[in-house]
């Protein structure tokens, strides 16, 4: 016996397999055909970005960036060996700065320090020559500089709001007729503590709208916020009309204002709240404790059992939003009511992401346990910005396609037609070349077709067709060869007729 460990898929990931592939593909497919008839378009980022774009748009203290990152360096290939004697110092130094320059090494704080040691190192070499120790000296450039690595800090990502706006950014997207309505699906990552509903690779569904912010923006702001705030309503009035078409049940949407980061709004309400807790301090548990200093606001998302107490005795955003911030509030609600979406408001939903202001959602789903949270999203107006580029205001969800999947098939919605539509069991040399041709047009014609590839008698293929829970069996013997008369066996009656060739398509159609 083979002493070879066998492999397993990684803790936190997991093979998607037929038939669960079917209802991913549905669901894939539902998102495409409701996102399309609101005007957005797809886009495909890739599963990797800079660290740093992560650790700006979604922020450097957050949960995500802080802990569950799959991160590494990106070494450069193909720069000189610094150990090679062939080269000097000088000219290694020289290969580095060219590399640099014509952008073959990422020029950032990163390669910035690693050039500042490098050159350190080459003025030291200089010095030592310049007393003597050329050998001695060169050694020791060499053992050090053979140490500094030229790369780029690079991560999975976490999500995708991230490299949508840097890609809006990249590709002048403000230069589009505005609002640019995009989405996107795919995998993300994180190392979070695996459980149901909970994994290292999981699969979002997503959607944004980034809108560049005209110059005269500020001339009839009331006019402005009531457009924002219809904008978050038909995002989500979307992903409601996502749902509703898979027959999610009990999906809950909750809403909430966070307002924008200023004295009189949400600054001011941080303020309050980290006052207000640490008066309570002694009676919170580690990381509401550590919250108090980093993110106050993250502690009423705790799910604690006894914090809970103390926590509905905080002052509640909403008293704290300025004029703007509450207008916006007041519209969006009325643009749902409009559309007929149906919400709950809960005002300890602050989500766990950096970059939102005034409107945040989520949307939770029955059958998931802890992890009910199927979808979440927000407005971040400003982050555009924040990643370099032009003023441009933004709003955007992500669906946990995992959890969906899960829901659905919790709740029976799960099933997706199996099977095959024919198995052709044919006997013979003539019959096979038949069997070819009619798997060919019946696949053609959008039919799945099971052609075995040895001839089976036809007791054993009958067997083996109704293992595999096709439909039909096409049978194909001498005798249908020459008579041109097929036989059809339905196998779920077992009723068998006779047809011809030319009929086939029309009856199976007939008979889906
Ligand atoms: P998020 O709340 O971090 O938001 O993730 C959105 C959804 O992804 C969650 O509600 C959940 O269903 C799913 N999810 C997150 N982590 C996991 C995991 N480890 N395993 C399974 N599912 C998971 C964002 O990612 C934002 N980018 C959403 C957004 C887009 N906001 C504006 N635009």
């Amino acid at each position: 016996m083979s002493s070879k460990a066998k492999f397993q898929a990684i803790r936190g990931t997991r093979d998607l397999l037929p038939p669960e592939t079917a209802l991913w593909n549905r669901v894939e497919q539902t998102a495409h055909e409701v996102f399309r008839t609101f005007g957005f378009g797809e886009i495909r980022p890739p599963i990797f970005e800079p660290t740093e774009l992560f650790a700006r748009a979604v922020g450097g203290e957050t949960d995500i960036v802080s802990k569950e990152m799959y991160t590494f360096v990106d070494e450069m290939q193909g720069l000189p060996d610094p150990a090679n004697f062939d080269i000097s110092p000088e000219q290694y130094v020289d290969a580095v700065q060219d590399a640099i320059k014509s952008g073959e090494i990422h020029s950032n704080n990163q390669t910035f320090q690693a050039v500042s040691r490098l050159t350190g190192q080459l003025e030291l070499y200089r010095e030592r020559v310049n007393i003597g120790a050329k050998e001695e000296a060169e050694l020791k450039f060499r053992v050090v500089a053979s140490q500094i690595k030229f790369g780029e800090s690079i991560s999975l990502r976490p999500e995708a709001t991230a490299s949508v706006c840097r890609a809006y950014i990249e590709h002048n997207m403000q230069q589009l007729p505005q609002p640019v309505k995009l989405y996107y699906m795919g995998p993300m990552f994180r190392r979070e503590r695996p459980q149901k509903g909970r994994y290292r690779q999981f699969y979002q569904i997503g959607a944004e709208v980034l809108e560049a912010v005209r110059p005269d923006a500020g001339r009839d702001a009331a006019k402005e916020l009531a457009k924002d705030a219809t904008v978050d309503a038909e995002v989500i009035e979307m992903l409601m009309t996502f749902f509703d078409r898979l027959q999610l049940e009990g999906a809950e949407l909750s809403i909430n204002s966070i307002g924008h980061a200023a004295e009189n709004c949400r600054r001011g309400y941080v303020e309050k709240l980290r006052g207000e807790l640490n008066k309570v301090k002694d009676k919170l548990g580690a990381d509401s404790q550590r919250r108090i200093e980093t993110n106050p606001l993250r502690v009423l998302d705790s799910k604690l059992e006894h914090e809970q107490g103390i926590i509905a005795k905080l002052s509640k955003i909403a008293d704290h939003l300025c004029d703007d911030c509450k207008t916006h509030y007041a519209e969006l609600k009325r643009q749902l009511d409009l559309r007929g979406v149906k919400y709950i408001e809960n005002w300890r939903l602050v989500r766990g992401l950096d970059y939102y202001m005034r409107t945040t959602f989520e949307i939770t789903a029955r059958g998931l346990g802890s992890q009910n949270a199927v979808c979440g999203g927000g407005r971040y107006d400003g982050l555009v910005e924040l990643l370099g580029g032009p003023p441009t205001k933004g709003i955007g969800f992500a669906i946990g396609e995992d959890r969906l999947i899960l829901s659905l098939q919790e709740a029976g919605k799960g099933s997706v037609a199996e099977g095959r539509d024919v198995y052709i069991a044919w006997l013979g040399a003539n019959a096979y070349a038949t069997a070819i041709r009619a798997a060919k047009s019946l696949r053609s014609a959008g039919f799945s077709v099971e052609l075995p590839p040895t001839e089976q008698k036809f007791g054993k293929a009958l067997e083996r067709a109704s293992k595999l829970g096709a439909r039909f069996a096409l049978i194909l013997g001498d005798n249908e060869i020459s008579s041109g008369e097929w036989a059809l066996k339905a196998l779920g009656t077992g009723e068998q007729i006779k047809i011809a060739e030319a009929n086939l398509l029309a009856y199976l159609r007939e008979h889906q």
